[in-house]
């Protein structure tokens, strides 16, 4: 099979057909990979819902080398040989992505201060990236009924800026489809039918995925701050998964369980409720040693070793400050 070769952002890198634009930026590294809200490696047919990862083709292909003739969805659009790409390097790309991040914001409320998700909330990083420091929205924002989803994860729908990802897990770690978004426009929410699906082992992943913090781990909520704690990788024989999960530490008490993730804030393998809820004592574990995080947001204030490096303000924490 013939390898396309691609540029994005002046690099160039050559993958395999059927590579998307998303994929190859992140082949070549985080300094050319766009922002992805809704896009998720694990979760089949991802992507295509933010727009958050729009870039510009400026040459089509080698065959064809047109320019196409709008941003397109990075995660949703396969790369052909010869093809150019602008990212970080097209002012256009830049100003649409505000735009982007200035809608998402829109119906978001500014509740970081009190939000479990602060401080791994990929809304934060980004708004503090390509976010207004006002709105220019006039209206009142989206508010819901409460819905109590169960004893394990809070739900608030007023932080959701329905990336799908959640809907996904329920939908491929659930043997029927009891879940999804309901109502378009300003008024889709994810549905009530969630209910139906978080009695699921597998349904922990919700928190995991979902990039801000509409859910939430209920067993942790309002325990600490994230950048208050100590992540260490960790392991159990477990015979629902692989057992392989990060401890979220505040001396030897064990604040929280999550699955690991990637340098794209992504899950290395799904985890089981068994191991994310029930087990918080530290002889139910095998510690591996501190966890590396590659987030540039304060998570990684807490980390050991030479991320450490921290800036107090948070206006002052742009994008690669802490890399
Ligand atoms: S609850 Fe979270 S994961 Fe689910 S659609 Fe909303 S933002 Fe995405
Ligand atoms: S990550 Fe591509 S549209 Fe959301």
């Amino acid at each position: 099979m013939s390898l396309l070769k691609v540029t994005i952002d002046n690099k160039t890198i050559e993958v395999e057909p059927g590579t998307t634009i998303l994929q190859a930026a992140r082949m070549i590294g985080p300094d050319v990979a766009p922002p992805a809200m809704c896009y998720y490696t694990k979760l089949k047919t991802s992507g295509g819902y933010c727009r958050t990862c729009l870039v510009k083709v400026s040459k089509g292909s080698e065959k064809d080398p047109r320019p196409m003739p709008k941003l397109v969805a990075s995660c949703r659009t396969t790369v052909m040989d010869g093809m150019e790409v602008e990212n970080f390097t097209s002012p256009e790309v830049v100003d649409a992505r505000n735009g982007v991040v200035e809608f998402l914001l829109l119906n978001h409320p500014l509740d970081c201060p009190i939000c479990d998700q602060a401080g791994e909330c990929h809304l934060q990083d980004l708004s503090y990236e390509n976010g207004k420091s006002k709105t220019r929205n006039e209206f009142e924002r989206r508010t819901f009924e409460k819905i109590d989803i169960g004893d394990k994860i809070q739900l608030h729908m007023t932080r959701c800026i329905l990336c799908y990802r959640c809907v996904k897990v329920a939908d491929q770690f659930t043997p029927e489809r009891v879940h999804g978004v309901i109502n378009r426009g300003e008024v889709s929410e994810i549905s009530t039918y969630i209910q139906h699906a978080v009695d699921n082992d597998f349904s922990g992943n919700m928190i995991d995925v979902c990039p801000v913090g509409a859910l939430t781990d209920k067993t942790f909520r309002f325990k600490s701050r994230v950048w208050f704690l100590k992540p260490v990788d960790a392991h159990r024989n477990c015979d629902k998964c692989s057992g392989k999960t990060v401890l979220w530490k505040y001396g030897q008490e064990i604040y929280r369980i999550t699955g690991r993730k990637d340098q794209w804030g992504e899950v290395e393998e799904f985890i089981c409720n068994t191991c994310r809820f029930d087990k918080k004592a530290p002889s139910d574990w095998t510690e591996e040693g501190p966890r590396k995080l590659s987030r540039h947001s304060v998570i990684s204030q807490g980390q050991y070793g030479a991320k450490t490096k921290f800036v107090a303000s948070p206006v002052t924490l742009p994008n690669k400050q802490l890399s």
